[in-house]
């Protein structure tokens, strides 16, 4: 284990530093940037079905639930095609209503989750077409229609309009080195961690984009370093949760440039005026607050959740947490 490690510590670690490698290899054979065009094999023959579908669904658990999160906008954007989004147990005990016009699309990064396996049975055999993101085959689990499967969720994001497809597509070559710039910000954020780390609860909050990039920071920051986060639609923040606001809550605010900065801000003078300590994850060049990177509105979550990723990182390390083996959670949850 020690030399798989390398020159990390732990297994988490190593991941978040190979971000810039994984993301050029999902890329890989699927997005060609000589042409600016995006090319998957195993999804070609099912585009004229999904193209017609009366709406699409989005099932996942967890982090692959975020990711569904994190990408439906785009979806709605580029199809016009209503997209909801499932957490797979809710999904099967609502026994939700599933039609053959229906394109499903399973998010599953073990491609093991048992209630997202049942939800794919179940959907099969409500006839519609089901379309597997894995790391590896769903196929195996169903005998009814095989399921299409292929290994990121950028790749559905083949049919795009020329001019966002080319934004788009030049904001995926960037990203590699982008992410490697926001690496850098290791040791301001082990900062971070050290002031943060004795309060009760951290708070995170954005909207658009960048609230599937809250939920998931703050699920990383309970799962590692047992500290309660919550991520916050800033949107909702009046509606409740402002109350939780005082001069001893920490709140990340993630500001980063994008339609929605003006009403993001506005949040954001809601926190100073209780007096906390916003901590603000935004653009480079943002005037008074700390450099970020920034890219195309739809992949800001992928370079904004890093230092979320390396926050929880501190802070489970701080905590004397064993990041790579959290406690009461299996690889996979295997059992319903
Ligand atoms: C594990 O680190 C994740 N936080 C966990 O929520 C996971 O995303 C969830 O259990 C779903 O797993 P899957 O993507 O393998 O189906």
């Amino acid at each position: 284990a020690a030399i798989m490690k390398g020159k990390f510590d732990t297994f988490m670690q190593k991941e978040i530093y190979e971000q810039p490698e994984s993301v050029v290899n999902t890329m890989r054979g699927r997005v060609n940037f000589d042409d600016n065009r995006i090319t998957l094999g195993g999804l070609r023959a099912y585009l004229p079905i999904m193209r017609r579908c009366r709406r699409m669904v989005f099932i996942a658990c967890g982090t692959s639930y975020h990711s569904c999160l994190a990408t439906r906008a785009i979806f709605e954007e580029l199809t016009e095609i209503p997209v909801s989004v499932e957490l797979t147990s809710d999904f099967l005990d609502r026994k939700t209503p599933i039609f053959r016009d229906d394109v499903v699309v399973f998010l599953s990064q073990s491609g093991e989750t048992v209630d997202t396996i049942l939800a794919l049975r179940y959907c099969l055999e409500h006839g519609a077409l089901s379309v597997g993101v894995v790391n590896t085959l769903l196929v195996r689990h169903c005998r009814v229609r095989p399921t299409v499967v292929f290994t990121s969720t950028l790749a559905l994001k083949s049919v795009l309009l020329p001019p966002r497809r080319n934004q788009i597509i030049a904001g995926l070559h960037a990203l590699p080195g982008q992410i490697k710039k926001v690496l850098e910000l290791d040791a301001s954020l082990q900062q971070l961690a050290a002031t943060v780390s004795e309060n009760k609860s951290l708070l995170l909050m954005g909207r658009g984009y960048q609230y599937a990039t809250c939920l998931e920071g703050a699920l990383k920051i309970k799962e590692i370093s047992y500290m309660h986060s919550e991520g916050i639609l800033a949107g909702e923040f009046k509606h409740g949760p402002l109350a939780l606001v005082d001069e001893n809550m920490p709140v990340i605010i993630i500001m980063t440039q994008d339609s929605l900065y003006p009403k993001v801000q506005s949040a954001f003078a809601q926190i100073t005026a209780r007096k906390a300590q916003p901590i603000v994850i935004c653009n480079e060049g943002d005037e008074g607050i700390p450099a970020g990177v920034k890219t195309v509105d739809c992949l800001q979550g992928l370079l904004n959740i890093i230092p979320l990723q390396i926050l929880s990182y501190h802070l489970a390390v701080k905590n004397g947490c064993d990041v790579d083996f959290p406690r009461n959670l299996a690889k996979s949850v295997t059992v319903e």
